[in-house]
């Protein structure tokens, strides 16, 4: 796959084609947001169902009001706040991109990302772009080129380099068009961060906080392992290793970045911090290892445990306290 500088990046857009560009939060398939042509081209590269509405990047916090109309004072100070970062914020759309951006739907998802040359291709460019995360769709984020070459190649135009990203996780996405405003998404800002800007927020079913609402199937962020969540003592996790081990299978164990050293040898041991940034390249490094079982300790972090529980489709070990 290419690898393209801003400039040229700018000109494939510009042409209706789709660029990977890097983000402070994961790589994302960038595609004009105003153009049916261009944005159908995203959803094809990723495999994405047409009904998964896509976000808005901008460069300048002055085509806000092109893009979207109620925009009330909470959802001013987020912006403020926030921007450029990881949050995304959803508001009734004006219309002026593509129906295929937003599923139909009459909200639309705005972010200003603060990667230097995501906001240099932006501020240039002067386009809006539709971009969700680069990998295929149900697979782990990328959150370096080389994981976006892994997905995409043959399926896109080429990538813009920008390292590796510094958030690692998606952006929150918080629904500003009701009164009470809804954190549909954890991510890279935390629901504390954004109480103490606007007050109260809900949080939507399904993300980490409410980890076993009903007839929610996910099959998001999967590697090829099966994934699983242990509850229980380093006892019962030992035990939970051995009893996939004698079946033949190959285990991985996903934990703290200072639990490494507790997991036995025989087992691919990833470590990585509360906060996530290496999460989605440990998922995509048990794969590359032929790791068929991956084991997850539980973390504090809101937005880790929901990537977590999409991952595993919500399976979680229990230790039965008797
Ligand atoms: O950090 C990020 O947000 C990355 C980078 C590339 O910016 N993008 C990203 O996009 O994660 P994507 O498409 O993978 O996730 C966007 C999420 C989806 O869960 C989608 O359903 C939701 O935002 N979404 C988009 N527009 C929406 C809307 N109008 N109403 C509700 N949810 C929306
Ligand atoms: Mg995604």
């Amino acid at each position: 796959m290419k690898t393209l500088t801003i400039e040229e990046a700018n000109e494939l857009l510009a042409a209706g084609e789709v660029v990977a560009i890097p983000t402070e939060t994961v790589y994302g398939l960038a595609a004009d947001a105003r153009s049916d042509a261009a944005v159908r081209k995203i959803f094809t590269a990723k495999g994405r169902p047409a009904d998964n509405p896509l976000i808005v990047h901008i460069g300048d916090i002055g085509q806000v009001d092109e893009l979207v109309t109620g925009v009330t004072d909470k959802a001013r100070l987020l912006m403020t706040h926030f921007w450029p970062g990881p949050l995304t914020v959803i508001l009734p759309s004006t219309n002026r991109v593509s129906n295929l951006v937003t599923a139909g739907l009459t909200t639309l998802g705005l972010r200003m990302p603060s990667h230097e040359t995501a906001s240099e291709l932006l501020r240039t460019s002067g386009i809006p772009l539709a971009a969700p995360s680069a990998n295929l769709s149900g697979k782990p984020s990328p959150t370096s080129a080389a994981h976006v070459r892994h997905d995409m190649t043959g399926r896109i135009a080429g990538v813009v380099d920008g390292g590796v990203c510094n958030v690692g996780l998606e952006s929150t996405v918080i629904d500003m068009t009701s009164d009470m405003p809804v954190i549909l998404r954890p991510g890279g800002v935390s629901q504390a961060q954004i109480e103490a800007v606007i007050g109260s927020v809900d949080v939507a079913e399904g993300s980490a906080e409410k980890p076993r609402s009903p007839g929610m199937k996910y099959t998001h962020y999967s590697p090829d392992a099966q994934v699983y969540l242990v509850d229980g003592s380093d006892l019962y996790f030992e035990r939970m290793i051995d009893k996939y081990q004698h079946n033949g299978l190959k285990v991985g164990v996903l934990c703290g970045d200072l639990h490494i050293a507790k997991y036995p040898i025989g087992v691919v041991t990833k470590g990585i911090g509360n906060q996530g940034r290496h999460l989605y390249a440990a998922l995509r490094a048990f794969d590359a290892q032929g790791v068929e079982v991956v084991l997850c300790e539980f973390f504090e972090d809101a937005a880790v445990m929901n990537r977590l529980l999409k991952a595993s489709e919500e399976r979680v070990l229990r230790e039965v306290e008797d």
